[in-house]
């Protein structure tokens, strides 16, 4: 089954063509083309383009339908961002639909009477969850930039959940994985544990009660699920395990729409993802160590060595800097300034690594489950969404309020819940990134747009903490001149300042690169499992062909199905 197709010509390309012959919208010879993580929300987002829907439509329609059919990676219960480009108007728009903490949060939420961070207390269970954003985003896309009814384009998500999908293997291993959690709470295990264990692959899971609270969200938009009887279920639900939540906190609930991050490396232009996500600053700023080196000169390991500094350097940044802009001041400019960046590459040196310990920083005294899905998707006229949505964990907290069918995000944990203490992507945070009410926890979630004279790309992935590096090779592999099969192929590396090794898949780097990198000073550490789930959308100027591309990691029906 393929997650992903170009759309062909409908009957309104007579119309378009028409229209491109006049030379009145020059972006119409282009195919419309959808890349998701699963084949059932592609054909969801096809369905309502043909429709009539354009792509902000169609990101409801297959952002609605993975909410049902990868259950273990987004859902009503979590948030994301939605890049978006509106062609009509040659704008561009960042949709911040990510959580936020309730009312009740603070820092010492997660902590016990020593100031140690409670174990699971921001992973598990319902007190990890915050004020979902995602139902707000989807009312917001279709009311502000759609065309069609969100009614309409949440039909394909609401027929999935009401008739089910066949169970498959990926969805399966995160059922193992959370079996003990969610043993707790009898609602998540009446729909994923049949007879109480995780089901065969090919079971069908029927999500009746999401169903019903997508009904009541495609009727009502933003208030059927933050008012009414669903925001009833979700703070009785949570109150009653231990969450919270109240009322209010879902009343209060905001979609922000936000500038995007402009950067530029090469003569490509990258539009990316703001704070409160720190892929775009952490890319911008590797970019511009990069930029004072030339290209043609730095090859091979050499490359590999400076790009990994170069990582080293962003995420210490991000572990300081960056948090909710509607809280902290982040020093945004100074960030990505080339003269800091300069800075930087000053402190690097070609034949050795520089411990992170020895930065001027954060320094402290694992493995990542990163869950998440990221879709890319083009419409016939030029509109794009790059879409990066979550629940965080596995199956978010594992945690599902009674009569919902809504499992609830752990994003609590994308807090620095203590400073210092890394989080379960062994991230490291502070001050910046405190719990604290109304705040949005910082993401690594980074929806890009690359635009060159060669064309367009459209990507993003997820993978926790090592989402900003995949978009940032994929991108540079773009410049390079890779197809959208290759940027979601190639094998990865990584390097997030702490802890001080380079991860890297089998294949990133061969054994004589590994070696040479581990003479230089770097520990490496090269694992067996795979990095991400990239879903890629290019376009290219000169033949005006359009390529749609899922990663071979994330098939549905693989062997090698575990997504690290
Ligand atoms: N929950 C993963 C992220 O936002 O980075």
């Amino acid at each position: 089954m393929r997650a992903f197709a170009p759309i062909r010509r409908g009957r309104w390309w007579l119309v378009a063509t028409l229209l491109v012959a006049v030379g009145v919208l020059a972006r119409e010879t282009r195919d419309a083309a959808i890349a998701s993580a699963h084949p059932m929300a592609t054909a969801a987002g096809h369905e309502i383009l043909a429709a009539g829907g354009n792509a902000f439509d169609a990101a409801v329609a297959v952002a609605g339908a993975l909410a049902v059919v990868e259950p273990h990676s987004s859902g009503l219960g979590g948030g994301g961002f939605f890049l978006l480009y509106i062609a009509a108007e040659d704008r561009y728009v960042f949709v911040d639909a990510r959580e936020v903490a309730p009312a009740a949060a603070t820092p010492s939420t997660y902590l016990d009477a020593a100031g140690k961070p409670r174990r699971g207390a921001s992973t598990n269970g319902p007190l990890a969850a915050g004020i979902p954003g995602e139902a707000a985003g989807f009312a917001h896309l279709a009311e502000r930039y759609g065309r069609l009814p969100l009614a309409t384009s949440l039909a394909p998500a609401i027929r999935y959940a009401q008739q089910g999908f066949p169970a498959y293997r990926r969805m399966l291993l995160g059922l193992r994985f959370r079996q003990k959690t969610a043993a707790q709470w009898p609602a998540f295990g009446e729909v994923f544990y049949p007879d109480g264990a995780p089901p065969e692959p090919g079971y069908v899971i029927r999500q009746p009660d999401l169903a019903k609270t997508l009904q009541r969200l495609a009727a009502e938009g933003a208030p059927g699920y933050y008012t009414g009887e669903t925001a009833q279920f979700l703070v009785d639900g949570v109150q009653a395990a231990g969450g919270n939540w109240t009322l209010a906190d879902l009343a209060g609930y905001r979609v922000v729409e936000r500038e995007p991050l402009f950067t530029e490396y090469r003569g490509v232009r990258i539009v990316t993802a703001p704070p409160p996500a720190s892929g775009g600053i952490a890319i911008a700023t590797i970019l511009n160590v990069m930029s004072g080196y030339d290209p043609a000169a730095l090859t091979g390991v050499d490359r590999k060595h400076v790009l990994v500094e170069a990582m080293r350097r962003a995420y210490r940044d991000r572990a300081i800097y960056l948090g909710d802009p509607d809280f902290i001041d982040i020093p945004v400019e100074r960030l990505v300034h080339p003269f800091y960046a300069a800075g930087l590459r000053a402190s690097i040196r070609v034949d050795r690594a520089t411990p992170s310990a020895s930065l001027p920083g954060l320094w402290p005294a694992g493995a990542e489950r990163p869950q998440t899905t990221h879709f890319s998707l083009m419409d016939a006229a030029g509109n794009r969404v790059a879409a990066t949505i979550t629940i965080n964990g596995w199956y978010g907290s594992g945690f599902m309020p009674p009569g919902t069918g809504v499992i609830l995000n752990n994003e609590m944990d994308d807090f620095a819940t203590a400073p210092g203490v890394p989080n379960d992507f062994l991230l490291l945070g502070a001050d910046a990134n405190a719990v604290g009410p109304g705040r949005r926890p910082l993401s690594s979630m980074t929806p890009t747009f690359l635009e060159s004279d060669r064309g367009i790309a459209i990507l993003g992935t997820p993978g926790g903490s090592r989402i900003i590096t995949m978009v940032l090779r994929s991108s540079l592999a773009w410049m390079d001149g890779a197809t959208a099969q290759e940027m979601v192929s190639m094998k990865r590396f990584h390097h997030q300042y702490y802890p001080d090794r380079i991860t890297a898949e089998t294949g990133a780097l061969t054994d004589e690169e590994q070696a040479e990198l581990e003479r230089r000073g770097h520990e490496v550490s090269v694992s067996p499992r795979n990095f991400g789930n990239m879903n890629v959308v290019t376009w290219e100027r000169a033949s005006g062909r359009v390529e749609a591309a899922t990663d071979p990691r994330g098939a549905v029906e693989a062997e090698n199905v575990r997504v690290y």
